[in-house]
């Protein structure tokens, strides 16, 4: 029993009501029906683990056996206990089912006509976001008008990956080929964190995103932002330009008038993202300088090889990308 103990204080320690990855806290509809269902398929298994515990505590005490007790009354072939014990858990799967089918096909419907449309690609490993009626295209970060209907369409070129942000609704999957779609309404301003959730490859763990979800006049402002052409670097970012513009970097990434890659994450704005790394570090010109140095060393398996740049020409792209916003 007693190494059970630090095991258990471990494992549990690991739960928290309220973190940021709790999917008992719900910031939209699709989140509440989730819990809603999940409320009464818990509260269902208690009645059942309470009737079954006493009952079970209860045959345990009174047939124990005693010393020249006779052997009590053997039961075989009972009609009624037999149709009782196949009616009751039809019912209590009945209980469940229910709400569960209706659940499904409310978030199965088609989106508002109003709805905010998002392409969602999930990559090898990270998350590109296209606001096709916005002409905005980003990564890692996803921004929404909150109390305004969205509606994601997931897809993906490499592998299967699983689009979940617990806060704002459950795991759906990004299936390569097909496109699945993720109706919701964000309800309350705030960041929601969010994580692949199917096993991907290497660096499926360290496949994160984050939603912030923006007043109506925020997002306003993030979307002028994202469309605005960032103002023409000085200094050290003018030199990180220069070498941006002439290393690799341009054959798979897009600043938008600058280059036109479309192998990793579109850096139009990539100043004004607060992580690097898929939600993997906080977005700093030291996290930046590292990561361009070794990328690998910071998530196993990238596809971003190292470049080669030294410590002052890597310093020197930092300091363009973190102003290109
Ligand atoms: Cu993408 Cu796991």
């Amino acid at each position: 029993m007693r190494p059970a103990l630090p095991l258990l204080a471990a494992t549990l320690g690991g739960c928290a009501w309220d973190g940021p990855m709790s999917t008992v806290v719900a910031r939209s509809d699709f989140a509440r029906d989730i819990l809603e269902v999940y409320g009464i398929v818990t509260w269902a298994t208690v009645v059942i683990a309470l009737v079954v515990f006493v009952a079970l505590g209860w045959i345990l005490l009174r047939f124990r056996e005693k010393p020249g007790a006779p052997l009590p009354a053997q039961t075989h072939g009972h009609t009624l206990l037999e149709i009782a014990w196949t009616v009751a858990p039809a019912l209590a799967l009945l209980v469940i089912a229910i709400p569960t089918i209706q659940v499904i096909f409310r978030t199965q419907a088609a989106p508002a006509a109003q709805a905010l449309d998002v392409t969602v690609r999930g990559r090898q490993w990270w998350w590109e976001f296209r606001y096709p009626s916005l002409g905005v295209v980003t990564a890692n970060e996803l921004h929404l008008p909150a109390g305004r209907p969205v509606a994601l369409s997931l897809e993906g070129p490499d592998v299967i990956h699983s689009f979940w942000v617990p806060q704002l609704g459950g795991k759906r999957d990004v299936i390569p080929g097909r496109v699945n779609r993720l109706t919701l309404v964000p309800e309350r301003p705030g960041e929601y964190w969010g994580q692949c959730a199917e096993f991907c490859g290497a660096s499926h763990a360290n496949m994160g995103l984050r939603v912030f979800v923006d007043t109506p006049e925020e997002f306003a402002r993030w979307l002028a932002a994202q469309r605005a052409t960032p103002a023409e670097p000085t200094g050290l970012a003018a030199e990180g330009k220069a070498i941006y513009a002439r290393s690799a970097c341009v054959g798979c990434h897009t600043v938008r008038g600058v280059s036109a890659g479309v192998l990793g994450p579109d850096l139009t704005t990539f100043g004004s993202r607060t992580t690097l790394g898929a939600g993997l570090r906080p977005n700093t010109l030291d996290n930046l300088t590292a990561w361009i140095r070794d990328p690998a060393a910071i998530k196993p398996g990238v596809k971003m090889p190292a470049l080669g740049l030294g410590e002052a020409e890597a310093r020197a792209v930092a300091a363009y990308l973190a102003g290109l916003k």
